[in-house]
């Protein structure tokens, strides 16, 4: 039996996870905390627009579940006291220092989770894994957990059990994903505590969508789900360029290959290649593990998968220098889109700092706009990588920010789409063409805007994989 439920971690997973399962287990109670005040405090405002995470349908559950059956707090240690479950929801970065540093996942978040359950939890405790973890972590939180056990007393009843429930909800689709997976799955040895994890599940879900696994498997299984989606996308990407050389369109080529019932339509939209906080670094997981067992030829195979999508977004930044001749100093750039893709304000690892920063070292002047990624994001997020990875100085590079398309493409040369939301989709182009530098650019990395509106209104396009427009 379990009242409690603790998430440790309120991020992009942990938070939409627990509204979901608050609003389907209504008779338990939900406590989600976190080291993070700030984002505790954005959870707990009454301004829904101030929640730190944007997924359609999530203020709306946040509304009816908060301080009902769901809590966000930073009270982790009473919070784990009390709970029968604990679910680690935290972040699992790519190291950047040490042994492993650019591959290895920097597992010191899961660790530091595990050793305050260790020295909190009360009674018997199931811990579950819900963070995307290497291959063999529930061994370390299992040691960790046991160490903890060896220093209380004889007649302490605490007890563990830690099983994997991997998320595969993405971001921009969350609450749908969350409330209508196409599985779950749970990996773990103890039948016990396999049936509790699975009877919350089964409030909404059919049991033959719930598939039990060693933990391994389940482990792995997240790992791999994430190298085979990533993959696609390098696939069909690298497609894209071939169109470009040969009149082929890349979304001719997508429709056609997709209706094969073997190969399917999903994930085969070319674009600048992908982002997010995990398809990156869980590859390269998987290529970091494949290293220690000796599977070069294994590790070599996946870390293709990202060249190819380094390569993407180098290729688009080539293609923007060359078309607007050769040279961008003095010249005025609109990056219309920041997150990593539609729908979601987070951008982690989205190709738009890449690409918008290799044109910033060509000395452009850029504009940024996105609907739901603010100013000081943006800032944020390219000062991080700029200062990191480069050696341009931020405070030196032109960078501005506006919130009106028409506004910022005021003189511009060029609009770039990086991101596919949909109000991107039909501009005015033919305004927009009035009041653009000749000759005026647009830049569709995304492949989403009305080809013959646009080179009707006499700006030039390029389109990604469109070998049609291309001369
Ligand atoms: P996130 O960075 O948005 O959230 C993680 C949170 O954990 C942070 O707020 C951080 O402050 C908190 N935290 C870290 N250590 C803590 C501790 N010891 N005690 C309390 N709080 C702590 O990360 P996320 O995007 O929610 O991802 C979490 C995990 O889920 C990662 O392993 C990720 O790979 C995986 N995942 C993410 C997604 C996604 O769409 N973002 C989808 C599936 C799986
Ligand atoms: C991805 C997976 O889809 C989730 O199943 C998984 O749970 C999650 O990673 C995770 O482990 O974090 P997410 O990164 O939120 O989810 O978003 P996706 O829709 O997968 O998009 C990832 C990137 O690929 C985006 O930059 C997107 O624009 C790009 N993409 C996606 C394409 O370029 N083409 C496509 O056809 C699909």
């Amino acid at each position: 039996m379990i009242n409690k439920i603790c998430c440790i971690g309120a991020g992009f997973v942990g938070g939409p996870t627990m509204a979901v399962l608050a609003n389907k287990c209504p008779n338990l109670e939900f406590n989600v905390v976190d080291i993070n005040k700030e984002k505790i405090e954005k959870w707990n405002n009454n301004n829904l627009d101030e929640l730190p995470v944007y997924e359609p349908g999530l203020k709306d559950l946040i509304n009816k579940q908060r301080n009902k059956n769901l809590f966000f707090s930073t009270e982790i240690t009473s919070c784990i006291s009390e709970a029968d479950m604990i679910f680690i929801s935290v972040n699992t970065p790519i190291k950047t220092t040490g042994i492993g540093a650019g591959q290895a996942s920097d597992l010191k978040w899961v660790e530091s989770s595990s050793r305050t359950i260790a020295e909190n939890a009360k009674g018997h405790t199931i811990v579950v894994e819900k963070s995307t973890l290497p291959v063999r972590t529930a061994k370390v939180i299992k040691d960790i957990l046991s160490f903890a056990l060896k220093n209380e007393s004889i007649d302490s009843k605490k007890t563990f059990s830690v099983l994997s429930n991997p998320e595969f909800l993405a971001e921009g689709t969350a609450i749908e994903d969350l409330t209508n997976p196409d599985r779950i799955l749970i990996g773990g040895e103890d039948l016990a505590a396999i049936e509790t994890l699975k009877k919350l599940y089964l409030n909404w879900i059919p049991e033959e969508k719930i598939v039990c696994t060693n933990l391994w498997s389940s482990e792995l299984s997240k790992l791999t789900s994430n190298a085979f989606l990533a993959q696609r996308i390098s696939s069909i990407n690298s497609i894209s360029a071939i169109c470009e050389h040969t009149g082929a369109d890349i979304q001719e080529v997508s429709l056609a290959i997709g209706l094969d019932s073997r190969i399917g339509d999903k994930f085969l939209k070319t674009g600048p290649g992908f982002g997010g906080s995990c398809f990156k670094k869980d590859i390269l997981n998987l290529v970091y593990l494949c290293k220690q067992f000796n599977l070069n030829e294994v590790a070599e195979y996946w870390e293709k998968v990202v060249e190819m999508n380094n390569w993407q977004r180098k290729r688009i930044y080539k293609i923007i220098v060359e078309k607007l001749f050769g040279n961008l100093s003095e010249k005025k750039i609109v990056i219309l889109g920041f997150a990593f893709k539609a729908n979601t304000n987070d951008t982690r690892e989205s190709a738009a700092i890449h690409i918008a920063t290799d044109l910033l070292s060509e000395s452009a002047s850029l504009v940024f706009l996105d609907p739901k990624v603010n100013d000081k994001q943006i800032k944020e997020e390219m000062n991080n990588y700029i200062s990191n990875y480069t050696s341009l100085k931020f405070s030196e590079l032109k960078i501005s920010f506006c919130d009106d398309i028409y506004e910022a493409s005021q003189d511009a040369d060029a609009i770039v789409i990086l991101t596919e939301w949909d109000e991107y989709k039909n501009l005015n182009w033919s305004n927009l063409s009035k009041i653009m530098r000749s000759p005026p650019w647009v830049f569709d990395a995304r492949g989403i805007v009305n080809k013959k509106n646009v080179r009707n209104s006499g700006i030039n396009l390029w389109m990604i994989g469109d070998g049609t427009i291309i001369e």
